[in-house]
């Protein structure tokens, strides 16, 4: 590595030992090529072979620094042993049963534990799924048998799945829609709120954004035909951008006024990610329907959508899964909330404002850093061409990520031109450091620096 690091930070660094890809790596890259899907959106390759807290081997033994967790998944750290010994406990008693047609106590005790954390009062009811999309899939579904209305409003450059009722929500880059038409009918979109990039040069941003919604109700839909308004309260594969809280009070006005729905999708910036439970609550607003998943479980595959007890009136048959809420899945996700309410959602709020003090520095000393945003350790730097121009710099945060890796760091990118850091909620000042060390020396070695 020729990043140099301080003694203490040295013991939590990545440990290289071979060049990457390593003849292991290569071997499987070839496999993977000759077999694999090729729809899938690999930056560099990291060929994974086991994980611990952090840290991330490949098939060669090289040690990388996870400032990804999987996807924003691994909240706990790779293969908690607490998570471990519940999925361990719970493999050797029952494998699978399905709660479409029979009962287990798991899908009890998990609701159990979220109805006190929901970012609203009142009891809930809880719908077990597999994924992030079959979580949003149930909300759409809900949300129109509750209302009995056709409409569902999303956000441009939101992103909330691939099957086919969540790819219609989405609107976050063409190739994920390019020859997949025609998707579901009865699905809006309109912009949401960057304050780094004002909308068609508006002055107040959020107001223009609701300009737009109400020439929606005026010109294209009455809003009593609008079942839910699906809303990220952290837009994460979009850019990690923070909508100011203001906009969102005004949805939720909005939404209660018309009697649409509210639906927060907390796949990503849920489960205590941004410095709470729920990202919703940073913006003092109350939902009405929740989806959930990535983190809640850890890494085993888990999706949940839970609402207001009353809207979940659906009958027998309206909605079920095989496989949702898989008690391997449900073990894993009690252990994962009870950790991230100990003390990890405390530590992704200091640990994610230690970052950001850092950060803040960096426009000042890279020009090609136009802004740094986040909450807790949902944390966005967005590229630019220059500081003036803003002009989005997308081969820079490729290049970027793709030297990280190369460093033994291992981050993703999500809007056009912005790196996210989204590390475990376990990450220590330490691991922060390094991980800040390395893309410093990433940036030096291909964005401009300031003439000192
Ligand atoms: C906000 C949000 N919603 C939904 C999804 C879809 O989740 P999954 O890939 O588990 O279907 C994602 C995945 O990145 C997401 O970020």
């Amino acid at each position: 590595m020729s990043v140099l690091l301080s003694s203490a930070s040295a013991s939590v660094a990545p440990k290289l030992i071979t060049e990457l890809p390593g003849p292991n790596a290569r071997r499987v890259l070839a496999g993977d090529a000759r077999w694999v899907s090729p729809s899938y959106t690999r930056s560099y390759p990291l060929v994974a072979r086991r994980g611990c807290g952090m840290r991330v081997e490949d098939v060669d033994g090289n040690e990388f620094l996870d400032f990804s967790a999987g996807i924003a998944v691994c909240s706990t750290g790779h293969c908690h042993p607490e998570v471990v010994a519940a999925i361990q406990k719970q493999a050797g008693e029952l494998l699978h049963m399905s709660g479409t047609d029979f009962y287990y106590e798991h899908m009890v005790t998990l609701a159990e534990q979220l109805e006190p954390l929901a970012p609203f009062d009142g009891p809930i009811k809880v719908f077990y799924g597999n994924s992030g999309a079959e979580a949003v899939e149930a909300a759409i579904k809900l949300a129109r048998y509750h209302t009995r209305r056709p409409f569902v409003i999303g956000f441009y450059n939101s992103f909330h799945g691939r099957t086919m009722g969540a790819l219609s929500l989405t609107s976050s880059k063409i190739t994920q829609r390019a020859r997949l038409g025609a998707l579901l009918p009865g699905f809006f979109h309109i912009p949401y709120p960057d304050l780094y990039r004002p909308l068609h040069g508006s002055v107040d941003t959020a107001a223009a954004c609701l300009e737009d919604l109400d020439r929606l109700f005026h010109t294209t839909t009455n809003p009593t035909e609008v079942a839910a308004i699906v809303l990220e309260a952290v837009q994460g594969e979009g850019g990690y951008v923070v909508p100011p809280s203001t906009f969102v009070q005004e949805i939720r006005r909005i939404c209660t006024r018309h009697g649409i729905l509210l639906v927060v999708d907390e796949v990503q910036a849920g489960c205590g990610r941004t410095g709470k439970m729920w990202a919703i609550e940073h913006h003092d607003v109350e939902p009405d329907i929740v989806c959930s998943a990535k983190g809640i479980a850890s890494g085993l595959p888990l999706g949940v959508m839970f609402s207001r007890a009353e809207i979940m009136d659906w009958t027998p048959g309206a909605h079920a899964s095989t496989f949702g809420g898989n008690p391997v899945a449900l073990a894993a996700a009690e252990v994962t909330v009870r950790l991230l309410q100990g003390g990890l959602i405390r530590n992704a709020a200091e640990i994610g404002a230690y970052l950001m003090q850092r950060l803040q520095t960096w426009p000042s000393k890279f020009p090609n850093v136009g802004q740094v945003r986040g909450l807790g350790l949902m944390i966005g730097i967005e590229l630019v061409e220059d500081q003036q121009s803003r002009k989005r710099a997308p081969e820079l945060r490729d290049r970027l990520v793709d030297a990280a890796f190369y460093k033994g760091l291992l981050v993703l990118g999500c809007g056009p031109n912005t790196l996210r850091l989204m590390p475990p909620l376990i990450c220590t000042k330490q691991e922060a450091d390094v991980a800040l060390e390395i893309l410093e020396a990433c940036l030096r070695d291909h964005g401009q620096t300031r003439t000192q």
